[in-house]
């Protein structure tokens, strides 16, 4: 690139064209080519969910020793988790599925700015560290696509247990002069996060913590199994209530994580998208209850077995109206998938999103494809069209890629979803496993 003059105004690199005129984000591309019009058809297993496999990483800063968690997915975010905890000072090594961890007796009680940035999930070893060390500096992570995002529940709920902040520079100085201590914190909303903070701080604290309007979400009900795998007394994980009683010490444990039922629904909205056929195995269907209840809503067929779900995609999908909300309700982390089929519905659907102020990047590219999509405040707005037709567009997240990839596979043409490395965030072989379904997808990295 040298000698090449910077085009004034535009980011660095920007779109310009560099050699033989190809387009910057065609120089270095890392997208998901995907070729529409076959039915997807086969089985597949999925693997143990990010969103409980970051927090069972954290969680085992609280025991010195060495643990063992089977059914860990391969992907980006845990590779980063694993960044943060070689920062305090763990091992941690993947062999196969298996993580094995080894925390030191006194962990270093610091997530900088750099790993946080990477990784919202990071803010979770403020109630790790300062469950163990009495203090934490950890970065306050910034806002996303999704909002501002802010940290206020999980700050106010371990003020109350005893911890000081001071936010310098940027980061956050927290300390409990006195040890934590017990308390009744009772969340404005049940954020997943917060709730997780508390407990990790919770399990190792002076007296009994209550954690009121608390997330339910299958996989916090799984950390807290983890957690007492450790020896922490837990009760009511996975309700409304959770209740802590602090111990004064815990142990080294071995766990499998929870299924990613974010994986397994997004498959299925796969099979439903390509007018296809498939069967989801290892998964808990229970956990997908809702999503797979707007499917049938929307026309597919569904068969429900233990650990297993078949979805049979309609010819043309029927409108349905849905709101995200934590669980049991529809997942957020399922709204744009589930727009991408509603946009070749067979009328109009109304998607309110009620966990996130914004998570709306994605239809601009949708409708870059042609469909008919306008989002009012909360409220998406999702007009059928007959068919979608393939062109270039943005991955802009992790959900929002998988949802773009889906909608490729029943588009006209070529799809081509740029910066794919956000699936790489949350899906582990996502294009070989789509492969192995029938689709005509593929991989592009240059
Ligand atoms: C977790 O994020 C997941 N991430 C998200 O999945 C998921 O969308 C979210 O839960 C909801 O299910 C991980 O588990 C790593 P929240 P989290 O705290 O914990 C507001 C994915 O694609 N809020 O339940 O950050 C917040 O702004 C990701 O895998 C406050 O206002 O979610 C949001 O609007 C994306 N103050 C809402 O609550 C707070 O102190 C839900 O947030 C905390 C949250």
């Amino acid at each position: 690139m040298r000698g090449t003059a910077r085009v004034p105004g535009s980011l660095p690199w920007g779109n310009t064209r560099f050699g033989g005129g190809l387009p910057y984000s065609r120089l270095f591309m890392d997208a998901i080519r995907v070729v529409g019009g076959r039915p997807l058809e086969g089985e597949l297993a999925v693997l143990g969910a990010k969103n409980a496999a970051l927090k069972h990483m954290v969680a085992s800063l609280l025991a010195p020793g060495t643990h063992r968690l089977d059914n860990v997915p391969d992907i980006l975010d845990v590779e980063i988790m694993g960044d943060v905890l070689r920062h305090v000072g763990a091992r941690c090594e993947r062999d196969g599925s298996t993580l094995h961890l080894e925390v030191p007796e006194r962990p270093v009680p610091e997530a900088p700015l750099e790993l946080v940035r990477q990784m919202r999930a990071s803010i979770l070893v403020l109630g790790a560290l300062l469950a163990r060390t009495g203090e934490a500096r950890v970065a306050l992570p910034g806002g996303d696509d999704f909002g501002s995002r802010p940290i206020d529940f999980h700050l106010d709920g371990l003020q109350q247990m005893g911890v000081h902040f001071d936010l310098v520079h940027g980061v956050l100085h927290a300390t409990a002069p006195n040890g934590i201590h017990g308390a009744d914190v009772f969340l404005e909303f049940p954020s997943v996060g917060a709730t997780e903070n508390l407990l990790l701080a919770a399990v190792l604290a002076d007296g009994k913590t209550t954690i009121g309007n608390a997330a339910r979400e299958p996989e916090l009900a799984d950390l807290a199994a983890y957690l007492s795998k450790m020896g922490a007394k837990i009760d009511g994980a996975g309700t409304s209530t959770i209740e802590i009683h602090g111990v004064p010490g815990l142990t080294a444990a071995a766990h499998r994580v929870v299924p990613d039922r974010l994986e397994a629904g997004t498959f299925a909205l796969a099979a439903a998208m390509s007018r296809g056929s498939v069967t989801v195995s290892e998964c808990v269907p229970d956990h997908s209850r809702m999503e797979l209840q707007k499917l049938q809503a929307a026309g597919c067929t569904v068969a429900v077995g233990d650990d297993w779900f078949t979805v049979t995609g309609p010819d043309r999908p029927l409108p349905v109206d849905l709101a995200t909300l934590p669980f049991p309700g529809f997942h957020t982390d399922m709204h744009p998938q589930m727009v991408s089929l509603l946009a070749v519905a067979d009328g109009t659907s109304i998607v309110t999103e009620n966990v996130y102020t914004a998570r709306f990047r994605y239809i601009g590219e949708l409708n870059r494809m042609g469909a008919d999509i306008v989002a009012d405040g909360q409220h998406v707005v999702v007009r059928g069209v007959e068919g979608l037709s393939g062109c270039e567009v943005d991955g802009c997240d992790i959900r929002a890629a998988a949802a773009l990839t889906i909608a490729g596979l029943r588009a006209d043409g070529e799809n081509l979803v740029m910066d794919a490395s956000h699936i790489d965030r949350g899906y582990q072989d996502f294009v070989p496993k789509l492969q192995s379904l029938g689709a005509n997808v593929e991989r592009l990295r240059s």
